[in-house]
């Protein structure tokens, strides 16, 4: 076997796979005590290429054990993403009744000299030992519509008035749209309908979801997140995830806002302004520039929402200073819907383990800190950066008078270098700065800031940032803002600093939690 190839870059807890590339998370699923990672994987190289179904498994999302390809390429098909449902009635009859089969709804990307000369269709695979082991279905493809892009099915069971059925949802990719069909038995399907397109300045439609959740906790008041990837086009450049909130009733989803559920979709209601405006008003999953390709586990035990995305950007994938491996996925994020100013809207907070209070450091500035401080125009040392660990800094800040807050990571001993994520109390808008991160000329749409809009909450900024060897991600106000960047320091940029300028603001708490 090829031997574990490290590198200061490769993340403490978040997955990579050991010495190939990879790209969208596959067929999600928690079964068996274990939560299942299905990933586009090019088992041959560290470059997209020969997508196959690598695997790899979790106990607890943070620390993975890869497992051999699951579903492999061919002189046929490249396997696409797709998603993974247990069968718990045996639907399909690939399992039994007392062991249902697990089923993977995957995308044949047909080779153009194969007898389906390029299309892209849905398949299934299917495994009746827990998912180590996969066989093709015979009967492939189950659902085609002649079309060169047609991928990425996300499969659900639905319960609704006309008794429990299968739902795939799936894009048109180039079409800008999402189509929604349904099945009783995952092999035979019948087209529901269709939504898109929406935000028209955005690429490829790519890996939907659709999945219902609860308002503010009330069970009795339910709404239903349509995810939709758009590569290009996405807030920070590139590819990124946008959500719709609406509701879903078992044949179409109707943004909020659109009143009008009309056959043919919802691309059919361009003359109402109200629809319109709906459809235009974009969210976003995240602001940063590397979290794509998010959707959901099935299966999760107490209805818990949790998604993962790829932390990476087809901007500049490929070209990622990491070899053999290449690429790795987000943390797990669990997902609730909230009420902001009337609407519903996504929060998502990292799945980490609950900290116990002897493993949050206090921050350190030469002397220890219990409760809250004044900074005033000064420099606060938190502790390094440390190989082998990754670091959760959780702090609430109230800015004050100070015209800006800055968390300076991976910085350099002069302070020259560094990522820096600000505060800025003009703007209202928390900025994600990796221009002088450490390396960024690998490739020229690199070196960027994204900034997204932040109120302060009873005059408090919340923040939790996860530090890894090669990535940040914040979780703002609670997780309304989250913002995702890759970086790769240079040698030496360990040291992690808070900077209050322009006035005084308060610090009420700040922790650094290593984790490894
Ligand atoms: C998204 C995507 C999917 C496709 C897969 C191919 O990143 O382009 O639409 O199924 O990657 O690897």
């Amino acid at each position: 076997t090829t031997p574990l190839v490290t590198s200061r870059f490769r993340p403490a807890i978040h997955f990579t796979a050991r010495d190939t590339w990879l790209n969208d998370p596959n067929g999600l699923v928690y079964y068996g005590g274990l939560y299942h990672l299905f990933f586009q994987n090019n088992p041959y190289g560290s470059v997209w290429g020969n997508m196959s179904w690598g695997h790899a498994t979790s106990r607890d999302l943070l620390h993975w054990t890869e497992h051999p390809v699951a579903i492999a390429c061919d002189e046929e098909e490249d396997i696409f993403s797709g998603s993974v449902v247990v069968d718990h009635g045996n639907t399909t009859g690939l399992g039994t009744p007392d062991a249902p089969a697990l089923v993977a709804i995957y995308t044949s990307a047909y080779k153009a000299a194969s007898e389906h000369n390029g299309t892209q269709a849905q398949s299934l695979a299917y495994s009746t030992d827990g998912g180590m082991t996969w066989r093709k279905y015979r009967g492939n493809p189950v659902l085609t519509r002649n079309s060169a892009h047609f991928r990425d099915p996300k499969v659900f069971r639905y319960d609704g008035e006309q008794g429990v059925c299968w739902v795939m949802v799936a894009v048109e990719a180039q079409h800008q749209k999402v189509v929604i069909y349904r099945s009783d038995d995952l092999k035979s399907w019948e087209f529901l309908s269709e939504f898109g397109p929406a935000n028209a300045d955005a690429g490829e439609w790519e890996c939907p979801d659709l999945f219902p959740l609860a308002v503010d906790g009330d069970q009795e008041d339910i709404k239903w997140v349509l995810i939709v990837n758009v590569n290009p086009g996405a807030v920070a450049g590139g590819s990124g995830g946008q959500y719709f909130v609406g509701n879903f009733d078992g044949v179409r989803f109707v943004p909020d806002g659109c009143s009008l559920p009309v056959p043919g979709g919802i691309s059919a209601l361009g003359d109402s302004a109200a629809a319109a405006a709906a459809l235009q008003q974009c969210l976003w999953l995240d602001w940063g520039r590397d979290c794509y390709a998010s959707v959901s586990f099935s299966n999760v035990p107490d209805g818990r929402c949790i998604i993962m995305g790829w932390m990476n950007n087809w901007d500049y994938a490929n070209q990622l200073p990491t070899a053999p491996w290449r690429s790795s996925m987000t943390l797990a994020r669990e997902l609730r819907l909230t009420t902001v100013n009337g609407s519903s809207r996504l929060v998502q907070q990292p799945v980490l383990p609950p900290v116990r209070a002897e493993e949050a450091v206090p921050a350190v500035n030469g002397h220890m800190h219990s409760g809250a401080f004044d900074l005033r125009d000064s420099v606060f040392r938190l502790p390094d950066a440390v190989p082998g660990s990754a670091q959760v800094i959780e702090a609430e800040i109230l800015p004050g008078s100070a015209e800006s807050v800055s968390f300076h990571l991976f910085g350099n001993d002069d302070g020259s270098a560094g990522t820096l994520l600000t505060y800025n109390a003009a703007a209202n808008q928390l900025v994600l700065d990796r221009r002088l991160s450490g390396n960024t000329g690998f490739h020229e749409k690199f070196p960027s800031a994204e900034a997204a809009p932040l109120v302060l909450e009873d005059g408090a900024l919340k923040l939790q940032i996860v530090v890894d060897h090669c990535s940040v991600e914040v979780f703002a106000q609670g997780g309304k803002v989250v913002l995702t960047d890759l970086v790769f320091p240079d040698r030496g940029q360990t040291e992690n600093r808070l900077t209050v300028t322009g006035g005084q603001a308060t610090v009420r708490t700040l922790t650094v939690t290593a984790l490894n």
